[in-house]
């Protein structure tokens, strides 16, 4: 099994997992052969990559969290965005109930996950960016937040905080959102209140602990004081805003935006590295960083010898995989002379 872009399949591909649109109903199951139908209806339904069935590619990492708890996550957050604004005192109390009880389902399963490495094509989805954005950084949080031996109350103030982190973006316009292009000044000015505004909305409704409201505020604060709303510095941003800053930084590179195509792991991971010390903090990023792997299962990579294959075991040594190079299997971990220079797919 291997992950590829919905716009690199082709009639006869098989595909390797079912497909469910963002109501959790199939829309495609698993072993289906594709047809240039089907492939017209993924695209339609917004579907960024799949599994397809591979006999030279057998791996594929597991889900990271169930598609199941996915589904409740996207459509806890379309509720409460879309509800947000009208409802009464006991729908809002509702909301912290359903929040809570979610993020309770995804730190136990993130708890009991079987791989160490998170193979961050799992995490990829159709639907609306900003709630699948949202689930993912939650994702990304709560595993940093796992590593780092945080205890339960903490770890759900900061999931809670996580997937809400962008509820206020629903005071944005969605053109200025889905703009294709580079925001104007007054644009990205328009896009900055998003904190101020999320913050003040769950306070209203009294949604999330202090700590959780914190995240919403602060997760655009950067270390060197350059960041927004506030130009906090340092140890003045609070912990869990600082983890929630650098997984969304991780997610929001590596996902495919309206105004650019979305960069490879190892890429994300460098980006990560180069604003360690002056936007995100140096401690938390190489416990970010650990458990995310550069090179995801499944993963077509360029080798410096022109070679190409797909990374079959990555957790061993995660920058230096063993690839599946046609029938043959190469361990980058003893071939010392051969480097990835490129990543496929
Ligand atoms: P987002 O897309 O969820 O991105 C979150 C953060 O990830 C960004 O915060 C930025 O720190 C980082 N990031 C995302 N994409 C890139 C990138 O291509 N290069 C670099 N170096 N960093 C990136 P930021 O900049 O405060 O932006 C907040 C939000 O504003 C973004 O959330 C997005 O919704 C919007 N936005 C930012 N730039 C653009 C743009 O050029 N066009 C459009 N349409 N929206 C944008
Ligand atoms: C940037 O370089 O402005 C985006 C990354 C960040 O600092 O959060
Ligand atoms: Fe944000």
């Amino acid at each position: 099994m291997r992950c590829v872009n919905v716009s690199n399949l082709k009639p006869g591909d098989v595909l390797g997992r079912s497909i469910y649109d963002n109501r959790g109903r199939a829309l495609l199951v698993e072993k289906t052969v594709l047809t240039q139908n089907f492939i017209k209806r993924l695209i339609e339904h917004l579907v960024v990559s799949v599994y397809i069935d591979d006999p030279h590619c057998p791996l594929g990492g597991e889900d990271v969290i169930s598609q199941h708890t996915r589904h409740v996550a996207v459509n806890t957050l379309r509720e409460i965005a879309t509800g947000i604004s009208q409802t009464s005192l006991t729908r809002k109390q509702d909301y912290n109930r359903q929040v809570s009880l979610l993020v309770e389902d995804i730190i136990e399963e993130l708890i009991s996950r079987k791989d160490s490495l998170i193979n961050v094509i799992d995490l990829k989805d159709y639907d609306n960016y900003t709630y699948s954005h949202s689930v993912n950084v939650t994702v990304l949080s709560v595993v940093t937040g796992i590593s780092m031996g945080l205890e339960h109350s903490r770890l759900k103030s900061l999931g809670m905080g996580a997937l809400l982190h962008d509820v206020g973006k629903i005071f944005v316009p969605l053109e200025v959102l889905n703009k294709p292009g580079k925001l104007t000044t007054e644009e990205f000015a328009q896009i900055k209140m998003h904190p101020e505004q999320g913050f003040t909305k769950v306070k209203e409704d009294d949604i999330l602990d202090a700590p959780g409201r914190a995240v919403i505020l602060q997760h655009h604060e950067k270390l060197d004081g350059s960041g927004y709303p506030s130009n906090r510095r340092g140890k003045d941003i609070h912990e869990l805003a600082k983890i929630v800053a650098i997984a969304d930084v991780y997610d929001a590179l590596t996902s495919d935006r309206p105004y650019r195509v979305r960069w490879a792991p190892a890429q994300g991971l460098e980006y990560i590295y180069s604003i360690a010390g002056s936007h995100l903090e140096v401690d938390l990023v190489s416990k970010f960083v650990r458990n995310i792997a550069p090179f995801p299962l499944g993963s077509l990579v360029q080798c410096s010898n022109g070679m190409i294959g797909y990374v079959v075991e990555n957790e061993i040594n995660p920058h230096r995989p063993i690839l599946q190079v046609g029938d043959k299997k190469v361990d980058l971990n003893t071939e010392l002379n051969i480097t990835i220079t490129n990543i496929v797919s």
